[in-house]
């Protein structure tokens, strides 16, 4: 299917049939996810592909029960967690002495990405970074973060999100239906799938064939000169 084909017939479905989507559409999705682009590629994002009865019904649970969730045949948590960064340097600095890459880009991931990704106790060293960048800003241009916790957690869901949008394209070329919902209790959906307290679960996505009243209108959008603005 043509990429504007696929972008096209998108809709958030809220009602699946029964059928069942063959696992491959699923891994051919998630092989589109992970070449989703991301903050500096350090992949801060996880994949939760949840495949037993018991814990689809606690996830359906933890949706509020919502129909997208409730008929949906596949179920994936799309989670970001900043501090996943710790888990990709090693392959990043083996990836970029291989590439032979600039000696900038090595003191990128050697010494200032570990810096980036450190907001410290109580966000103790985020306020140190913060109020550096305060000062240094009054004289030339500067970052202006990410520094805390949030800000982190923040840079991690933006990229999660990228890669949740390759996953429900890669189901619509396909021909199947998905439902992004970030209506769900997150504590429940991190209670399940067992994550830290720096993961974020950016969401959840409902997966199956579209019932014929999988949705109730059709799409609508604003006029594009209302939010196209070429200035
Ligand atoms: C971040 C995000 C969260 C969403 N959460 C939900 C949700 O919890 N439940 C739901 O039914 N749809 C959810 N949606 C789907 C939107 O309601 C839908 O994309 C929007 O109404 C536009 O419709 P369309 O996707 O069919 O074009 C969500 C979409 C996004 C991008």
């Amino acid at each position: 299917m043509d990429f504007f084909e696929a972008v096209a017939r998108r809709r958030s479905i809220r009602k699946f049939t029964d059928e069942v989507v063959p696992e491959s559409v699923i891994e051919k999705a998630l092989e589109a996810a992970v070449l989703a682009p991301n903050s500096s590629n350090v992949q801060t994002w996880d994949f939760y592909w949840v495949q037993t009865p018991e814990k689809k019904a606690r996830l359906v649970e933890a949706c509020l029960g919502q129909s997208a969730a409730r008929t949906a045949n596949q179920l994936v948590v799309v989670v970001a967690d900043p501090k996943k960064w710790k888990r990709s340097k090693p392959a990043l600095v083996e990836w970029v002495k291989k590439a032979n890459a600039p000696k900038p880009v090595h003191l990128y991931y050697e010494k200032l990405i570990p810096v980036t990704y450190t907001w410290g106790p109580l966000n103790s060293f985020g306020l140190f970074k913060a109020v550096a960048a305060f000062f240094t800003g009054i004289f030339r241009p500067i970052l202006r973060g990410p520094f805390f916790k949030r800000d982190l957690q923040e840079v991690a869901i933006k990229s999660a999100a990228l890669a949740a949008e390759n996953f429900v394209l890669a189901v619509s070329a396909q021909g199947y239906s998905t439902c992004m919902m970030e209506g769900h209790d997150e504590n429940r959906v991190k209670k399940l799938l067992g994550l830290p307290s720096s993961a974020r679960v950016t969401m959840v996505i409902g997966i199956g064939r579209a019932h014929e009243r999988g949705t109730w209108g059709p799409q609508m959008r604003l006029p594009n000169d209302q939010v196209i603005h070429r200035v």
